[in-house]
């Protein structure tokens, strides 16, 4: 496997690995905010900046969209790296000033300044929440503006009809903006005023996830017979029965 030094050691990487990624699996710990292994890497947060020393145009790069290559020399805690960090997170904190993840990684980084920026949304744009919808929901939160006044909504500022309720954006939100609250059998997801109505065993009445899911779910891989409408445990249940040849009772 080809090798890259961080920090003055030979680091393995596969090929179309970035260096965050390599440095990750090298048990080398860089920090990255809008990076996520399942939604590859997006370059906005500049957290995860390393000094090039050699093997590329030296100077400070986002290690999370920067090739890992055989001949580059990274460091990831030089005094140039650390003062960059700081600007950076002071920028942050600025738009999210109570995100707890920010706030750890300030005292952990030391001397970052920032002032709140008075009306802002707490959202750091990383697009975590934009590229989960896009890649397991239903693809309604988008970038909307520019420059000081981009931020994530949805079409028309509007709850959004298509909202599957599977609560990807909230998983995936690193500084935990996204909110989900269940009430009355329904869910509602903040900011973006989704409602979805969730889907309930027809058995013993335990939750089985969001109505819009479920019913396409149900489209897609349709369960009929005396199988619909459960939940995983009572179908479980129910199908061990049939293929006993019991009859089934419902609890
Ligand atoms: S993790 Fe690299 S820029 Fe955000």
């Amino acid at each position: 496997m080809p090798e890259m030094i961080i920090n003055g050691l030979a680091v393995n990487f596969r090929s179309g690995e970035t260096v965050l990624q390599a440095a990750l699996a090298g048990g080398i710990h860089i920090p990255a905010l809008c990076h996520h292994p399942g939604l590859g890497h997006f370059g906005s947060c500049r957290l995860c900046l390393v000094e090039i020393l050699a093997g590329g145009r030296p100077g400070l790069a986002a290690s999370c969209s920067l090739p890992a290559s055989e001949d580059l020399v990274v460091e990831t805690g030089t005094e140039r790296v650390v003062r960059a960090r700081r600007v950076v997170l002071g920028l942050l904190l600025a738009r999210c000033p109570d995100a707890k993840p920010l706030l750890e990684l300030a005292e952990n980084l030391g001397a970052v300044k920032f002032t709140p920026r008075p009306g802002d949304p707490g959202c750091i744009l990383c697009g975590r929440c934009v590229r989960a919808c896009r890649a397991v929901g239903a693809n309604v939160i988008g970038f909307a503006w520019r420059g000081r006044d981009r931020r994530v909504a949805v079409p028309f500022d509007q709850p959004p009809a298509d909202c599957l309720g599977c609560r990807a954006c909230e998983q995936v939100c690193p500084v935990n903006v996204i909110k989900v609250v269940e009430d009355r059998g329904r869910i509602r997801i903040f900011p973006w005023q989704s409602e979805i109505e969730m889907a309930y065993c027809r058995n013993c009445g335990a939750a089985i996830g969001p109505g819009v899911q479920a019913g396409r779910l149900q489209k897609r891989f349709p369960v009929e017979g005396p199988l619909s409408g459960l939940c995983p445990a009572c179908r479980r249940r129910f199908q061990a029965a049939l293929a006993g040849g019991l009859v089934i009772q419902p609890t």
